[in-house]
Order: structure tokens, then sequence, then C-alpha cells
């Protein structure tokens, strides 16, 4: 596997997990990290041997944001022409499902690269917020869009507004988290997870992240064309064939596509 300087990676099965490492400014996302850790999810999203990504940070932070001493000096011009942020795009494309294991800080855009991925596990550490406010700016990864859509507006506009923070009980409760496991545990829980949907037909794994992806997207209607669109052509996979053959054979299903 590639080195890198700002993350870290092992396989463990099919499962890739990629570790944020700038411990000394908590995870912050500066452009070499944000280009390290794209590249290494496009890598993986090709790799046939990898059916499920994680990532996750440290035990005090996911990721404490956007990293401000780059951001400090910029000019709007550079803002613009650079499209800063606008790289993220390449981590929707990742067409295989990635978790986020957060532990600690997940504030801006480590909130919203949490937010960028297929679901989040919360360790009981757990603090999740957009403080950008206090810094004289707002979200610029997906943090007005996406808290607003995973939270509701009322939750959404007093985090953005305020800059508090959301522990991992009321993220959880408020559809943030998709589960809370002790922090001692939770990378060990997050490959399990993931282990488990890399032995799932990868296909249908696929169509599956992209089904519930689109019902943030467009209207109940054209999602739900959609998702029977999709159902259907499952039943060109000999995945489908031979996972409804196992459940009526009472055996484990041997999946072609993994
Ligand atoms: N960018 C750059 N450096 C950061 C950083 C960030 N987002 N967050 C923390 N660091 C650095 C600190 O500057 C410090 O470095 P030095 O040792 O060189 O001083 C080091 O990491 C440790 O941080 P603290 O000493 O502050 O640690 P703490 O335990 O006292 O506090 C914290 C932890 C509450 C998370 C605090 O670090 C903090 O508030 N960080 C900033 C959070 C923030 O505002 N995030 C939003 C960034 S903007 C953004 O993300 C825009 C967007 O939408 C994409």
């Amino acid at each position: 596997m590639m080195t890198h300087e700002t993350i870290l990676t092992e396989q463990r099965g099919r499962v890739a997990l990629v570790t944020l490492n700038r411990p000394k400014a908590l995870n912050a996302i500066n452009r070499q990290l944000t280009e390290e850790l794209l590249s290494a999810l496009e890598g993986f999203d090709k790799d046939p041997g990898i059916g499920c990504i994680v990532i996750t940070g440290s035990e005090k932070a996911f990721a404490a944001g956007a990293d401000i001493k780059e951001m400090q000096e910029a000019s709007y011009i550079e803002m613009y022409s650079n499209d800063w942020f606008s790289a993220w795009d390449r981590m929707i494309a990742v067409r295989k499902p990635i978790i986020a294991a957060v532990a600690g800080y997940a504030l801006g855009g480590g909130c919203e690269l949490a937010m960028m991925c297929d679901f989040i596990l919360a360790a009981d550490s757990a603090k999740f917020g957009q403080p950008e406010i206090k810094l004289g700016v707002m979200p610029g990864m997906g943090g007005s869009q996406r808290l607003t859509r995973l939270v509701g507006r009322a939750k959404a506009m007093e985090m953005c507004l305020t800059g508090r923070m959301m522990d991992a009980a009321e993220a959880e409760r408020a559809g943030l988290a998709s589960r809370i496991v002790p922090a001692a545990e939770l990378v060990e829980e997050a490959v399990r997870t993931a282990e488990t949907i890399a032995g799932m037909s990868l296909p249908a794994v696929m169509m599956v992240k992209e089904a519930v992806n689109r019902a943030d997207q467009v209207n109940l209607t054209e999602g739900l064309r959609h998702e029977r669109r999709v159902f259907h052509a499952m039943f060109a996979l000999d995945d489908q064939k031979e996972g409804m053959t196992a459940f009526v054979e009472k055996r484990a299903p041997d999946f072609k596509h993994r």
C-alpha cells in the first residue's frame, strides 16, 4: 500500500481502514490530507480486494476541522479561484460504502467529513459541531446542507449559529450517528461492521448505497422509481440467485461478487 504522511492505511481482510494522522493538529484537514485521503479512497474503490472502507481519527479527535492556519490569510479570489473544498466531490463519487468511526472532536470540516461517509459510528466520547461561526465564517464542506438533512432544521440551525457541540447521545438521538459504542471498542466495532458489509454481494451493496443516497437528492416519487428499477436490475445478478437459493436451502450464501 502507498505511504502517506497525513493518513495511515491498512487492509484487514476485505476492509480498508484509514486513520487520519496529524495528531499535533488534531487531524485538521489541510490540502495534503485532503489529497492523500481522496486518492486513498479512490484507490480502495477500484481495488477488487476491498468491499468496505472505514475512516477514523484518534481518541482525542476524529478531525478538528479544516486547517485554520492554512486558510487564515487567504483572500476571496484565492478561495474562489481554487474552488476550495470542491475536491470533496471526489469522495461523493466513491461507490463502495464508507463508515466514519468518530471518537473525540468532529468539528467543522471534521463533522462534515464524517457526514460525507455513508454512516457514522460514534464513540461515547464523540463531540460533533460546526463552530465555524466563531471564526467569522460558516461550514464550507457541506455542513449547512448535510447536517440539516440529517438532524433537521432546528438543531442544524442552532448548531451552525452558536457553534455548540453535540455529544454522542444527542447525535444518536438526532440521527447523526447510527450507534454509540464504547471508545475503546470503536475501531474494532467499525471494522467488524465493515466486514459484515464486505461479506455481502458487492454489486448489491453498491446499489443499496446509491439508492439510499438518492433519498437526499430527489423527491419521493423519483426515489421510489429509482429504487424499483435498481431492485429489478438485481435479478440480473447471480448473487441474487445464490442469496435466495441459500436461504431456501438453509445454508450460508457463497456470493460470487465480493
Ligand atoms: N486547524 C488548524 N489547527 C488546529 C485546528 C484546526 N481546525 N484545530 C486544532 N488545531 C491545532 C491547534 O492550533 C493546536 O496547535 P498548536 O499546538 O500548534 O497550538 C493543536 O491543534 C491542539 O489544539 P488545542 O491546543 O486547541 O487543543 P484543545 O484540546 O485545547 O482544544 C479544540 C481542542 C476544542 C478542538 C480546539 O482545538 C478547537 O477549537 N479547534 C478548532 C475547531 C474549529 O474551529 N474547527 C472549524 C475549522 S474551519 C472549517 O472546518 C471550515 C469548514 O467548514 C470546512
